[in-house]
């Protein structure tokens, strides 16, 4: 079967594109990593992106409309002849006109278990709402904000002393099993989901 051509779209450190870079790297994977793209230039995972060999861009969105950066976005993507995209720590949200655009071929991770706590400051919110569990959540995206089909979860327990900083670092190696682990499963056509647990 004709390997999925997988891009990573970055805005940081790039934790998760390394994890699913590193796991793409067996030829027997149904993805095949060809491109990271960061919003800018300053993102740290690109270097780690091309101490990986695989290419980079970067398409900055300072100083250009939403449109202007998008459709620059999707040309090299096009160009890249892209099957699929990775968001991963990527913080820009993405258009209803560029989502129909790839529609169906978009995955996101989401530092919560959604539908809880979409948006921003995910672990400070599950500490103020008194969750007893936390976790992770992969999900295509569709227009609405991170409300998408869900592929995978990963949940993990709060302990009584946590705090916004812990959860954040002790979720983060549950997040770099499972955003592989439901790519595999994507990029080889099913949409099966896929629950962790730590
Ligand atoms: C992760 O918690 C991810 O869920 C969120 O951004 C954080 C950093 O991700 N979207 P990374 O290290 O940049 O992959």
């Amino acid at each position: 079967m004709k390997r999925k051509r997988v891009a990573i779209l970055i805005s940081g450190s790039g934790s998760n594109m390394v994890k699913l870079v590193e796991s793409m790297a067996d030829s027997g994977h149904p993805g095949e990593a060809v491109l990271v793209l960061a919003n800018k230039a300053e993102a740290g995972g690109l270097t780690k992106a091309e101490a990986l060999g695989v290419p980079v861009a970067v398409v900055a969105h300072k100083g250009k409309t939403r449109e202007e950066f998008e459709a620059e976005v999707s040309a090299v993507l096009e160009a890249a002849e892209v099957d699929i995209v990775c968001l991963a720590g990527f913080m820009r949200v993405l258009s209803a006109a560029f989502v129909r655009e790839w529609q169906g071929r978009i995955l996101n991770i989401h530092p919560s278990l959604l539908p809880l706590f979409k948006g921003l400051d995910t672990h400070q919110r599950a500490l103020d709402a008194g969750m007893a569990v936390h976790g992770a959540t992969v999900h295509q995206v569709t227009a609405d904000l991170d409300a998408g089909p869900i592929l995978g979860q990963a949940v993990m327990p709060v302990h009584e002393d946590d705090t916004a900083e812990t959860l954040a670092a002790r979720l983060l190696p549950l997040e770099h099993r499972l955003y592989p682990e439901v790519l595999a499963r994507f990029a080889a056509g099913s949409r099966g989901r896929v629950a962790l647990f730590a």
